[in-house]
């Protein structure tokens, strides 16, 4: 088992997908500044399995935000696949975002008056791919959660167990190499909840490292590494 915060001789190894070198965000609220995430090392390695507990405000989501490029560190470095993200512009930023990173929420965030499919192409729109790969890639994904006969359905009519797993399609549309999880059964029951999670496990079984939040520590136990975060500073769970 690896120790997910020793980055020590990170840049040759070629497993190595995500780091953060001294990363910190910092948000400033009027006069006062949030150390929402506290500068530190975390390694992310290809087809990790990695689950982020801790109580609310404690910076869960603001990491996941870093490790997603939605944001960037306000300290250190964030390292994706050896370029150094922090220093990118906006606009690489988003080309990083759309082309190689999934995202699930626990909202589904799906356009309500599109359809599955359609919803599901949208990443690849955004990266420019031409409309007849967009399509083949949209059904397959929509095949491979399950949905294929639903690929004509607007989200309306949809569970959301099955908006959810429409949103997984959306995310591994883009085939990345990072998903990344912000309590993606948070909304479900049990059922569908269990379905989501084998969907995920399964894209980490082809290699697709996974970082989920998660409050239920069932979903966690199910993780390789669980880290537990707590006013902004990462622990390993079970240390
Ligand atoms: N955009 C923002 N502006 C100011 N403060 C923020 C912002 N986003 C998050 N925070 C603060 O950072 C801390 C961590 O938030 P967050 O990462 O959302 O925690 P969690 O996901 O664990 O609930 C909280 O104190 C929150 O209020
Ligand atoms: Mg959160």
């Amino acid at each position: 088992m690896h120790d997910p915060f020793d980055i020590t001789g990170h840049a040759e190894a070629t497993d190595t997908l995500a780091v953060l070198d001294g990363a910190g965000r910092t948000y400033q609220a009027g006069s006062v500044a949030v150390e929402a995430l506290r500068p530190q090392d975390l390694i992310i390695r290809r087809g990790d399995y990695i689950a982020v507990m801790g109580p609310s405000g404690s910076g869960k989501s603001t990491l996941l935000h870093v490790l997603g490029c939605l944001d960037r560190p306000t300290a250190g470095r964030y390292l994706l696949e050896g370029r150094d993200i922090s220093r990118l512009a906006d606009r690489e930023l988003a080309a990083v975002r759309n082309l190689q990173i999934g995202f699930v929420f626990q909202r589904f965030h799906l356009l309500r008056d599109e359809s599955a499919l359609r919803n599901v192409e949208l990443p690849l729109l955004y990266a420019g791919i031409a409309r007849s790969e967009r399509r083949q890639r949209a059904a397959e994904a929509l095949e491979a959660v399950g949905l294929a006969p639903r690929a004509r359905h607007e989200p309306g009519r949809l569970s959301g167990g099955e908006q959810q797993r429409v949103a997984l399609a959306r995310a591994l549309v883009k085939r990345p190499r990072l998903l990344l999880a912000d309590e993606p059964t948070g909304n479900l029951d049990t059922v569908s909840g269990a379905r989501i999670l084998e969907l995920i496990e399964a894209q980490n079984g082809h290699g697709t490292a996974v970082v989920m939040i998660t409050h239920d520590p069932e979903v966690a136990a199910r993780a390789a590494t669980r880290l537990l975060m707590r006013d902004g500073r990462m622990s390993r769970a079970d240390a």
